[in-house]
């Protein structure tokens, strides 16, 4: 495949300082509500290394739970149609859930992860997000941790792909251009 272009949106260290900022932010949050221990959901593909990088900035003790979603296949703009590609594996019953994610665009696939999680008896749910297009949004959602709010780019890096690929970048980028 040709190199895209690819314009440097958050470095890599821009990207560790939000997260460090965001892992505070949420760890005094459930900490001010007395809760001592967390399930944080991991949406994959794209919040591995969202969700890696994240998890060392909380200061409290926490399980790990993976999802696998996918809404677009190998399209740039949602399909809407998302499909579970992985289900969770444990039980989130009576656990405080912080869902991961590392973009949310048209809000979609989020939309149908909360229903989703409606019947698996979670005591609460906080969703955070590192990437969001505001407006973008189809769909109201109570969002509570964004890490930076970006126009309609088409992202790549830092765990979101284009085609599968770029995911391995250290930064986020935007595509320019034909691609
Ligand atoms: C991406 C991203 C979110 C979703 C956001 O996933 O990880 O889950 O799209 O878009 P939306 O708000 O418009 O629904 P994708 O379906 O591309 O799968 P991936 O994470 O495996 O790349």
């Amino acid at each position: 495949m040709q190199k895209p272009k690819l314009d440097v949106l958050y470095s890599a260290a821009t990207l560790q300082q939000r997260l460090e900022a965001l892992g505070q932010q949420i760890t005094e949050d459930y900490q001010q509500a007395g809760i001592e221990e967390i399930c944080v959901l991991c949406v994959l593909k794209g919040s591995f290394l969202f969700t890696a990088d994240l998890i060392r900035h909380i200061g409290i003790p926490l399980r790990c739970e993976f999802i696998g979603l996918s809404s677009y296949g190998n399209a740039q703009v949602s399909s809407g149609n998302v499909v579970v590609t992985q289900a969770i594996q444990n039980s989130l019953e009576g656990q405080d859930v912080l869902v991961v994610e590392d973009i949310i665009d048209s809000g979609l696939s989020m939309h149908f992860l909360l229903q989703h999680l409606q019947e698996k008896k979670t005591r609460s749910i906080k969703i955070c997000t590192l990437l969001l297009k505001p407006d973008h949004l189809k769909i109201k959602l109570p969002i509570d941790y964004t890490g930076f709010e970006i126009a309609n780019h088409f992202v790549v890096g830092y765990g979101l792909d284009f085609k599968g690929l770029y995911r391995n970048l250290p930064y986020v980028g935007v595509m320019r251009g034909e691609h």
